[in-house]
């Protein structure tokens, strides 16, 4: 009965923002029948893949009401940031291009400019807003990012700024609009939200609980985009490998992925971000059986000294760490991992720093994502005392990425002589004749070949490597 009620809640929100959406278009076209052009939007993105996601639906929405994409903000209409707090220097980038930005609507009065996302769900950068940034002239957050219609037609209705901040989540409104990054790649929401905890982070506090969507929607979206060409789709959630626990009739993830490989036609599933807690040896034993599962897991680790890890609240050990990362290997042989590590974590010895170094060469990593550890406001570590101070943690991020450099290569290294599939993606940026693509494990490729062969799948045979890819012939 709750399920029903609720299901209505989210299905006449999503109405409500179509009618928005007409009025919208409505007004944007009387706007282009005046000026001979049509407006333009421009988002921004900052932080993670669930971010990016948010961002192709906000630009699902402005172009089902009319927007066109504008290459640059500073000739854009409608400008919005979608933004990080992970880290400070997420956010100070941030401050920095909206100052810019109010230079650019100085020239350009009408411009319109949203900011949303992470940062917008504190109440000090709120503040700040408010009180130095009052050319913004809609504030939203992550609870309500579907509501983008409704708050952009009344912003254009009234003068000052518009704040829509909601404390906590709402019902999952599903079927946005959404511009998806290319026909053969998308990424699917698994679940929102995080309620780890994890004592240096600040995403549980904006972005809520975690909810799983139903198994049904999430199958349909991906059915669908696979009727449109979708050969590789990538579920998103903060702790993915905990999804379906809260849901009415609750499912494995592991459940969901033996589900997902029976869809016809698509060809590749990826996952993230997998939480070392929630890796069961159901999930390690479908990614085996599974073909279309990739055999490449993102598995972060944070710190390889037990000590911190229990600090972290990240509830796992080094030695159960490693444990899982041994059976991944035992169970997918040729299997690659890439992790996450936070150098500078308060109270982190040498002794700690060395298991991490330690951790790094057991494993073998194919990528590592490092980061100095950020005083986050709010976390239970801004408020730890053993703070390490910056010249410490500066010479320690150097000596992890020698060490890192040096086991990435070797895993590159030990890809020449093999022939793999890739998924082509795009034309280098470095060069215009040679392609990039990636293998079922994730590893980049660079190969020669012209432009249409983007959005295929082809088998190449690895003939050399470097630091972070291999270049690859076609065979
Ligand atoms: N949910 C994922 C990752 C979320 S954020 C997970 O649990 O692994 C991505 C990464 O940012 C984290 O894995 C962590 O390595 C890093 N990170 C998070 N908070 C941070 C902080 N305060 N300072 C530095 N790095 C941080
Ligand atoms: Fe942050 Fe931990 Fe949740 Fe990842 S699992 S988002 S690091 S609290
Ligand atoms: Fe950043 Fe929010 Fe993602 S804080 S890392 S954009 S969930």
């Amino acid at each position: 009965m709750i399920e029903r009620e609720n299901s209505n809640i989210a299905t006449s929100e999503l109405e409500k923002q179509q009618q928005y959406m007409q009025k919208m278009k409505a007004y944007l076209s009387e706007w282009e029948q005046k000026t001979g052009r049509k407006q333009s939007y421009f988002v921004l993105t900052t932080g993670c893949q669930m971010n990016a996601h948010d961002s192709e639906k906000l630009a699902g929405m402005l172009e089902n009401m009319g927007y066109i994409a504008s290459l640059t903000e500073e000739n854009a209409d409608f400008v919005i940031y979608n933004t990080c707090c992970i880290r400070e220097n997420a956010e100070e980038k941030v401050y920095g291009r909206l100052g810019r930005l109010k230079y650019y609507k100085n020239k350009n009065k009408h411009m319109k400019i949203a900011i949303c996302g992470c940062m917008t769900q504190q109440d000090i950068v709120i503040e700040k807003l408010q009180k130095s940034y009052k050319f913004v002239d809609i504030v939203f957050g992550t609870f309500n990012l579907y509501k983008l219609p409704e708050l952009l037609y009344h912003s254009i209705k009234t003068e000052g700024t518009l704040f829509d901040i909601w404390k906590d989540a709402g019902e999952i409104v599903e079927d946005i609009p959404t511009v998806y990054k290319n026909a053969f790649q998308a990424s699917v929401n698994a679940t929102y939200g995080c309620e780890n905890f994890c004592a240096y982070c600040i995403v549980p506090y904006v972005r809520g609980k975690e909810r799983s969507r139903k198994p049904d929607d999430i199958i349909n979206e991906i059915q669908k985009l696979v009727n449109n060409g979708a050969k590789e789709i990538m579920l998103l959630g903060q702790n993915v490998n905990s999804y379906g626990k809260n849901l009415e009739a609750p499912i494995t993830f592991a459940q969901l992925l033996q589900k997902i490989n029976e869809i016809e036609g698509l060809q590749r599933i990826r996952f993230m971000t997998s939480h070392p807690k929630d890796l069961s040896d159901e999930l390690i034993e479908t990614m085996k059986n599974c073909k279309k599962v990739c055999n490449y897991i993102h598995l972060p680790i944070q710190s390889g000294s037990s000590e911190i890890l229990k600090h972290m609240n990240r509830r796992y050990t080094k030695q159960q760490y490693l444990e899982l990362v041994k059976k991944l290997k035992t169970a997918i042989p040729d299997i690659t991992i890439s992790t996450d590590i936070i150098v500078g974590f308060p109270g982190e010895t040498e002794q700690d720093f060395q298991e991490t170094l330690d951790v790094i060469r057991q494993v073998k990593y194919c990528t590592a994502f490092t980061f100095i550890y950020s005083k986050r406001t709010g976390t239970p570590a801004a408020k730890m005392e053993n703070q390490v101070p910056d010249e410490v943690v500066k010479d320690r991020f150097q000596r992890l990425l020698d060490v890192l450099n040096g086991v990435v290569e070797e895993v590159h290294k030990n890809q020449i002589g093999k022939t793999v599939e890739i998924l082509v993606e795009e034309v280098s940026k470095q060069n215009s004749n040679v392609l990039t693509g990636r293998t079922e494990s994730n590893i980049l490729v660079h190969f020669e070949g012209t432009k249409d062969l983007i959005g295929s799948i082809l088998p190449v045979k690895i003939v050399d490597s470097k630091t972070f890819y291999v270049i690859g012939e076609r065979i």
